[in-house]
């Protein structure tokens, strides 16, 4: 593991969370994290849905088939991407934005999960009619935040045989 990338390497997907409020400060770090992302020709296509209302959370986790994590979390944040916007890119936009906001948790000492949400189509609807996202917005994934029960371990998944050197062959 090299430690100069540590603060990556310690992002962990939690799904035990304490219960308690996530603070208003650490959501707005959470948010400019995201906007902060890469994004194809700067268009910045990312929406959010910051939910921390508790029914809401326990709907949203009637609804996603493996989000019960929610029941116990202090946020959900639906990531969203305006796709008239940004039509061809908006998966990936979203997609970095989603990948800052969960190192920006864990920088944060907050544990969070990214939940699928696109291309799931049913799913999607759902989710989107719950919080009555408009036509024409997409919803990329919800990401489950909350104070972790455990701070996992810092861990490496790196495998040489995935890299190729110069050419594949
Ligand atoms: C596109 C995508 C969808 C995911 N959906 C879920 C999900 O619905 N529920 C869940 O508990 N974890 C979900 N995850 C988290 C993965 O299970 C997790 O990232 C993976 O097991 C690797 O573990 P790590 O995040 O701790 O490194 C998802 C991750 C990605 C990238």
């Amino acid at each position: 593991m090299d430690r100069r990338t540590r603060p990556l390497l310690a992002r962990r997907s939690v799904r035990d969370f304490t219960g308690d409020d996530v603070d208003i400060a650490d959501i707005r770090a959470l948010l400019e994290a995201g906007m902060a992302a890469p994004s194809a020709r700067g268009l910045d296509p990312w929406r959010f849905v910051v939910v921390t209302d508790r029914k809401m959370l326990d709907r949203l986790a009637d609804v996603h088939p493996y989000a019960k994590m929610l029941r116990q979390a202090g946020a959900c944040i639906a990531v969203c991407g305006d796709r008239a916007v940004a039509p061809d890119f908006w998966v990936q936009d979203c997609s970095a934005a989603t990948e800052n906001i969960l190192v920006a948790a864990s920088m944060l000492g907050l544990g969070a999960c990214w939940l699928g949400v696109h291309p799931r189509a049913e799913r999607e609807q759902s989710l989107k009619e719950l919080l009555r996202v408009p036509d024409g917005i997409g919803m990329l994934c919800l990401v489950a935040v909350g104070k972790p029960q455990h701070v996992p371990e810092p861990r490496t998944r790196y495998d040489q045989t995935k890299a190729h050197s110069e050419l594949w062959t």
